[in-house]
């Protein structure tokens, strides 16, 4: 994909799309060679490469030279960045300057979380020429208002609450809206109520499309294993399988062999 003109027209002709969290140039490069749609550089990035505990510690500064870096390895794949944590609050000129920073760094697009409280930022930026996704469900930069990383919107009072900042979301001019851990009827919901393409991530199979976190698809981070995150890949086993292979060869001086000898 690369322009929102290619969200509309999947979610018009009922396709599936599919899309990544990735933070750098290699796995930007290995995403652009796949039919994957679009990536994200999500705020994720914190925790996956920085080895924060939650994605609070993401800030402009931080997020910046990884969309750069997606970008010089994606091609002209659609990139979208995450607004990070608070940028949305301090005020429309801050919350401009933030969402201007990321796109001038590469990103096509900027997902926001959550809707009450900038409704008038997402407005503005969409006013401003910046096309915004929408985040609603488990929205990682709440973590410590919603007690931990739980399934939201279980209660009948929490679902209509989230179906109406989904239509207000749309009526913004959001181009799509990711749905995360939130129960799948629900998402099911949300996605028939809706004109723009929804995208789930622990939000069941009815969604328009789904995201995934490149490290987790691959199967890199054994200590991270929610339900939803198949594993398309051993990559923890393999990669230090791999690292196992290197360091005992070293050791026992059977690498380099001699056809890896510079003469
Ligand atoms: O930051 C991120 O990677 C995300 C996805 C998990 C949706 O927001």
């Amino acid at each position: 994909m690369k322009t929102i003109l290619d969200f509309a027209r999947a979610r018009r002709e009922q396709q599936p799309i599919a899309i990544v969290a990735a933070y750098d140039a290699l796995m930007a490069r290995l995403v652009a060679a796949s039919p994957v749609d679009a990536i994200l550089v999500g705020d994720s990035v914190a925790m996956v490469s920085h080895g924060f505990p939650s994605t609070v510690h993401a800030s402009v500064e931080l997020l910046v030279p990884h969309v750069a870096a997606v970008r010089r390895g994606a091609g002209d794949l659609f990139i979208i960045a995450d607004l990070p944590f608070l940028a949305t609050r301090q005020g429309l000129a801050p919350a401009t300057a933030a969402a201007g920073a990321l796109i001038q760094a590469g990103a096509n697009a900027v997902k926001i979380e959550g809707v009450a409280g900038h409704e008038d930022v997402i407005a503005h930026l969409i006013g401003s020429g910046i096309p915004v996704m929408g985040h609603l469900g488990l929205t990682p930069q709440s973590v410590h208002q919603f007690g931990g990383y739980r399934i939201q919107a279980r209660e009948p009072e929490a679902a209509a609450q989230l179906q109406a900042e989904a239509v207000r979301l749309e009526q913004l001019g959001a181009f799509a809206l990711v749905l995360e851990c939130v129960p799948g009827a629900l998402a099911a919901a949300v996605t028939r109520t809706l004109t723009i393409p929804t995208i789930g991530i622990g939000a069941g199979g009815e969604t328009s499309g789904q995201v995934l976190v490149l490290a987790d698809l691959l199967g890199l981070n054994p200590s991270f294993q929610p339900r939803f995150a198949r594993r398309f890949l051993a990559g923890h086993e393999l990669v230090t399988g791999a690292l196992t292979d290197f360091a005992t060869s070293v050791k026992a001086r059977t690498f380099p062999a001699a056809a890896e000898f510079i003469a």
